[in-house]
């Protein structure tokens, strides 16, 4: 007989904050976590251009594919969803783009989204204005500094131990909504208008994922409203990873294969990049091609969870390159800390039993965020655990 029991127990590494962000936000460590010494990469790739420290160098299994193994289309073609059918369509246009969305979902579990009435202009701001804030001086970046076990500021997160491998890849984050997840001090001064913008854009990516989830809640043939209604106020955080070049791209990561802990992620990748998102599709990498001023938008755990596995969270993870630098601004978006989630009634049955357990969405945030990046490991947390008998 084997039986699973993945689950972690991650109260024993964190306690529960006393201060505003409590029940809710990353957690604060009982002891320092070690993490030993994490290389600024693009610092690295100023000084010593050519050295990849063994802390970035992946085990032989991990390592990408480049030349990404294209498979014939259209399997190398995620699904492209255009938004203005969707809001502004004639009725068979908007069932019609309601089908494609519910396809989407179910055999990709990522699509780009065009005509998605976000001003180019915003998007290219908040851009420009990432790409401004990476190129600062180090020390001026290490103001807001991400503390070991935390996920907002500036460095790598999801990094636990000493010997852990590390991202090629410097990440700076904010928590957005609610309010009382900022940390005023982690919202930088320079660039000017930084701050502002992300205001902004974030007002636009919500309006986008509130919409989304009403046409992805029409497609599975539940109320428009149904999300809206049960996420309550949602948490909504925004993460730049900007991935420096590589000389040895073969031999690291920009990004550690993971699902989002979210219900739905808005990527926007900057323009002009070169290809680095890759997705786990029918157990094979495959690397998506970027449309000019698209949205790329991935189911995350939390719809998982709610349609019982009819929609997955589906692997993905970022590759670098030899000599392109490649910029993302992600935006998660997830229910209310205080919501309990499982699999709605809808999509249980005998022929679909349930696969996951209710569970608190702050508890599961927590443990998604003191957890190294693992591919779909987190989600044990939620999986009932099978007795397979042999
Ligand atoms: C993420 C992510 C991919 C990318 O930040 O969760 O999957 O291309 N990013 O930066
Ligand atoms: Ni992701």
């Amino acid at each position: 007989m084997i039986e699973r029991v993945e689950m972690k127990n991650y109260k024993q590494c964190v306690v529960k904050s006393e201060g505003p962000d409590s029940a809710s936000m990353p957690p604060v460590p009982i002891s320092p976590i070690k993490v030993g010494h994490i290389d600024d990469v693009q610092e690295l790739r100023k000084t010593k251009p050519k050295t990849i420290p063994q802390r970035f160098v992946r085990d032989m299994t991990e390592r990408p594919t480049l030349t990404a193994t294209l498979l014939p289309p259209p399997h190398t073609h995620m699904p492209v969803i255009d938004f203005s059918k969707l809001s502004k369509g004639n009725n068979e246009e908007v069932l019609g783009e309601i089908f494609s969305l519910a396809t989407a979902c179910e055999e990709w579990g990522f699509f780009q989204v065009i005509n998605h009435e976000i001003d180019h202009n915003l998007l290219e701001s908040i851009e420009n204005l990432s790409r401004e804030f990476f190129m600062l001086p180090l020390e001026e970046k290490q103001k807001y500094p991400m503390a070991p076990g935390t996920v907002q500021g500036y460095g790598q997160a999801f990094v636990f131990s000493e010997d852990q491998k590390l991202d090629w890849c410097n990440m700076f984050a904010l928590g957005l909504e609610p309010q009382y997840l900022r940390n005023p001090n982690l919202w930088p001064k320079r660039p000017e208008r930084f701050s502002e913008t992300v205001e902004v854009y974030s007002g636009e990516i919500r309006k986008l994922c509130h919409s989304l989830l009403t046409y992805i809640a029409l497609g599975l043939d539940l109320k428009g409203d149904v999300f809206e209604k049960m996420f309550g106020v949602s948490v909504q955080a925004i993460r730049m990873n900007y991935y420096p070049p590589c000389s040895r791209p073969d031999l690291v990561l920009g990004l550690s294969p993971h699902s989002d802990g979210s219900a739905l992620t808005v990527l926007q990748q900057a323009k002009g990049g070169p290809v680095g998102l890759q997705i786990l599709k029918d157990n094979t990498w495959v690397p998506i091609q970027p449309i000019p001023n698209a949205l790329v938008i991935n189911i995350g755990d939390t719809i998982e969870v709610l349609t019982n596995g009819k929609y997955r969270s589906v692997e993905h993870r970022a590759v670098a390159h030899e000599e392109k630098d490649r910029l993302s601004i992600v935006t998660f978006f997830a229910p209310s800390y205080e919501v309990e989630l499982g699999p709605m009634p809808e999509f249980v049955d005998e022929n679909h039993p349930c696969k996951y357990r209710r569970y608190n969405h702050g508890e599961y945030s927590k443990h998604y965020v003191t957890n190294k990046l693992q591919g779909k490991k987190t989600l044990d947390f939620a999986k009932i655990q099978t007795k397979i008998a042999n």
